[in-house]
């Protein structure tokens, strides 16, 4: 879909999405906070079409799916059940030099091997060119050591993985030189905070992680409202919070985004792995829908003996992010694990009661769980294009463009009059305006020379764009009265259509 892909490319789309009001740094007027982003009008938009069209595919068009919106922080008890209280945690490293902190698995390292010796050690953070980048700076070791002999290809290791005899020789990061970094430790990732007046223990409640366990721990109330039958799923979109100890990549990896998961309760004897492989296509096809293009995803299947306990599959779909194939959408089978441990802490059965099979059992679940920001930032990279288009005199330039699926484009049509001094244009134009607004999102813009508020439109992603001019109000002849430009975004092609024709083609097309 989108063109020329440059090494740049995250920068231009973070420059993009400031300028253009999409997403900003949260608190920036106070140097920041690491991990916050505020979403601008641009993004707002384009946040809550992606979360609708997810909404409507995965509960408003469905039977089998029902919607709920739990509570952001729930009883404690419930992340205990669930394995938050106890385990959802990210090994943590600290350089006592510089006293930053790392994830132990985004640490890699090598230990420089020359003549089958072990002469030092070299270390990266997580990236696209770990084995690369690690050579090369086993090959700069060597030399600035004056080492004579063969240099061993590097064996790239994570800080996970370090023996407590290496850690000491292992390089930081942040500062180039061993004998600082920490051995890894447990750090969970809940946000802790404080219900009531008493700031002590008892008072203690979690900011939800992910939003998952609010289907469980509702699913007998859900159950009891007689609308389902296994199989059904429970959708929830909201936010979760982690205290991540590397925010990075822009909004891929935040502190505190939004989710949309949905639980899909199975009986326990049918076949998950065909409703494993049903979710993952499902998902895949929902974003292709969505603009993101099939060629840019993939699958991860985690490797068996990296799986929790409880886990039959899990499967991520993986997207090419500028800064590597990463994670984007995670599709998990998890057994009965979790209406088992909620039933088991709270005392309450958890059971489903086939009246076919007159069985009780507690179902099983496939659970595809995906973070939105993440996705909004898969449609910008897909989005992003450079190509070249006309100026005002005519001379060839880059235009900066944002191929936005119609679907979830922020504005979808930009409604100008061609000369903001002419007070007919203007009042056919608002008339223009008025017409659209009942059916999209409308956006008006009288100021500049055409051409530039064509470009600022491109650069938002608005898909049409309608000029009023002088033949819209019939001075080139009755024949042309009340017909307006159409002007296509990304083709750039532009179709005289009757005014009384502009809602229904729309229509179409954004929808
Ligand atoms: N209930 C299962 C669960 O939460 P997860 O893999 O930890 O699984 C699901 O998260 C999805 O949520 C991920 O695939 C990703 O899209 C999104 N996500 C997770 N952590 C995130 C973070 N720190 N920032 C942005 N999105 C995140």
């Amino acid at each position: 879909m989108a063109e020329p892909k440059t090494a740049d490319l995250m920068d231009k789309i973070v420059s993009l999405c400031k300028r253009r009001g999409f997403i900003f740094q949260s608190s920036e007027i106070y140097g920041g906070i690491n991990g916050f982003w505020d979403y601008g009008p641009l993004g707002v938009e384009l946040r809550k079409n992606i979360r609708d069209c997810w909404w409507n595919d995965m509960v408003r068009r469905r039977d089998d799916v029902v919607g709920l919106e739990s509570s952001i922080i729930m009883h404690p008890k419930v992340w205990e059940a669930s394995g938050h209280v106890g385990g959802f945690t990210d090994p943590m490293v600290d350089c006592k030099v510089s006293k930053q902190r790392f994830r132990a698995d985004q640490i890699f390292f090598s230990a420089v091997v020359v003549d089958g010796k072990t002469v030092g050690y070299v270390t990266v953070l997580e990236s696209e060119r770990i084995a690369e980048e690690l050579q090369e700076k086993a090959e700069t070791f060597k030399r600035k050591k004056a080492i004579q002999g063969k240099l061993e290809p590097v064996q790239p290791r994570d800080f996970t993985e370090a023996k407590s005899e290496e850690i000491p020789l292992i390089p930081s990061p942040a500062t180039g030189e061993p004998g600082s970094l920490t051995p890894p430790r447990a750090f969970n990732m809940m946000f802790e905070t404080y219900v009531g007046a008493l700031r002590d223990e008892s008072a203690v409640a979690y900011l939800r992680p992910e939003t998952a366990q609010g289907m469980f721990v509702d699913f007998k109330a859900i159950l009891d409202t007689g609308r389902v039958k296994v199989p059904f799923g429970i959708a929830q979109v909201g936010k979760s919070f982690r205290n991540e100890i590397t925010p990075r990549n822009f909004i891929f990896r935040s502190r505190e985004f939004e989710q949309m998961e949905m639980e899909y309760f199975i009986a326990d004897d049918d076949d998950w792995a065909k409703w494993h492989r049903y979710w993952i296509d499902w998902c895949r096809e929902w974003l292709v829908s969505v603009g993101i293009p099939a060629s840019s995803l993939s699958e991860y299947n985690h490797p068996k003996e990296k799986l929790a306990f409880y886990s039959k599959g899990t499967t991520d779909l993986m997207f090419k992010y500028p800064f590597g194939v990463q994670e984007l959408w995670g599709i998990a089978a998890r057994g009965d694990y979790d209406l088992t441990q909620h039933s088991k802490a709270s005392g309450q059965p958890m059971e489903y009661f086939d009246d076919v099979k007159k069985k009780r059992y507690v179902p099983h679940v496939i659970e595809p769980a995906v973070g939105v920001d993440r996705i909004l930032l898969a449609i910008l990279c897909s989005a992003y294009c450079e190509d070249q288009a006309p100026d005002e005199k005519g001379k060839m330039e880059t235009r900066t463009v944002l191929k936005l699926h119609p679907r979830i484009a922020p504005i979808k049509v930009a409604v100008f009059p061609l000369l903001k001094n002419k007070p007919e244009l203007v009042k056919k134009a608002l008339e223009v305006r008025d017409l659209l607004r009942p059916y999209m999102t409308v956006f008006y813009d009288e100021a500049g020379a055409i051409g530039r508020r064509y470009r600022r439109q491109d650069e938002a992603g608005t898909p049409f764009g309608v000029t009023i001019d002088f033949d819209t109000l019939g001075e080139k002849g009755p024949e042309l009265a009340d017909t307006v430009t159409l002007r296509e975004r990304d083709t750039m092609k532009q179709e005289r259509i009757k005014i009384s024709e502009l809602v229904p083609k729309l229509i179409e097309k954004v929808r």
